[in-house]
């Protein structure tokens, strides 16, 4: 009796799953075969753009505005000073303002791609960090504490591509490494309780944050591309139906 009946919640649980779940019927589609696809698609994101930043329970996706982030570790490594920074229980505000400016779909053969033109006026994160920091051999820093960042500014192209199998998009590179017109850090305790120390950092990672943040954006964009790869396919594209969201 008790097998039946796991056997039976079991299949109930496949079969949800497997069955395709619709994005909410506000999102429009665009035909591709029309002749305003890339304009349609543009303002159809737009448009649908606050729905997913609110989150879409039936997909089970998490608001992105604030946006929660548990855990995220990045390694860094620039100009002889390597290390771990991670990053817990971070907020990020602001992915609501976004403006999609232009969008350019390409369907070839099997695989589809998606270049997404994007400014954000401001994004603020806020959030506990830990880090590990080394010259050369050295270990220089191991500290933990609290962060801010505020950014102005942000204009990136958003790269989507990847094969479409089984009438899922399947997303293998994901790529966003936005140019940042301002920037401002703040951090608690970089150097373990010296805050001499500390606010000279601060002092020097302000004035050169450019260079810095252009020094560390190869690395540090791997690790939030994968986690957004990840998180666009988890929580989008393999549960849609390609052929329905891009007829
Ligand atoms: C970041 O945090 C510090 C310390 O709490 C605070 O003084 C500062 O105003 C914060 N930055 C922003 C932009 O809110």
């Amino acid at each position: 009796m008790m097998l039946k009946l796991f056997i039976f919640i079991a299949l109930c649980v496949s079969l949800t799953i497997t069955q395709d779940i619709s994005l909410p019927t506000s999102v429009k589609t665009c035909k591709r075969n029309s002749d305003d696809y890339s304009s349609c698609l543009r303002l159809a994101i737009q448009e649908s753009w606050p729905l997913f930043v609110q989150g879409i329970p039936a997909l089970n996706m998490p608001p992105l505005d604030p946006l929660s982030t548990d855990f995220m570790m990045n390694d860094f490594n620039f100009d002889g000073v390597s290390g771990k920074f991670v990053v817990r229980n971070a907020k990020s505000y602001g992915l609501a303002r976004t403006r999609f400016l232009s969008v350019r779909p390409a369907h070839a053969g099997a695989r589809f791609k998606l270049e997404i033109d994007m400014e954000i006026p401001t994004i603020f994160v806020e959030g506990g960090f830990k880090s590990d920091g080394k010259v050369g051999s050295f270990n220089v820093v191991a500290t933990k504490g609290h962060f801010n960042i505020s950014m102005e500014d942000l204009r990136a192209t958003l790269k989507l591509e990847g094969p479409v199998v089984n009438d899922r998009w399947e997303v293998q590179t994901f790529s966003f490494m936005p140019e940042v017109g301002k920037m401002k850090i703040w951090a608690s305790d970089l150097f373990n309780g010296n805050e001499e120390l500390n606010k000279a950092a601060l002092t020097f990672i302000n004035e050169f944050w450019k260079v810095l943040y252009e020094g560390m954006l190869p690395t540090v964009s791997k690790t939030w591309n994968n986690y957004w790869r990840d998180f666009v396919n988890e929580y989008i594209f393999s549960k849609i139906s390609f052929s329905k969201t891009f007829p």
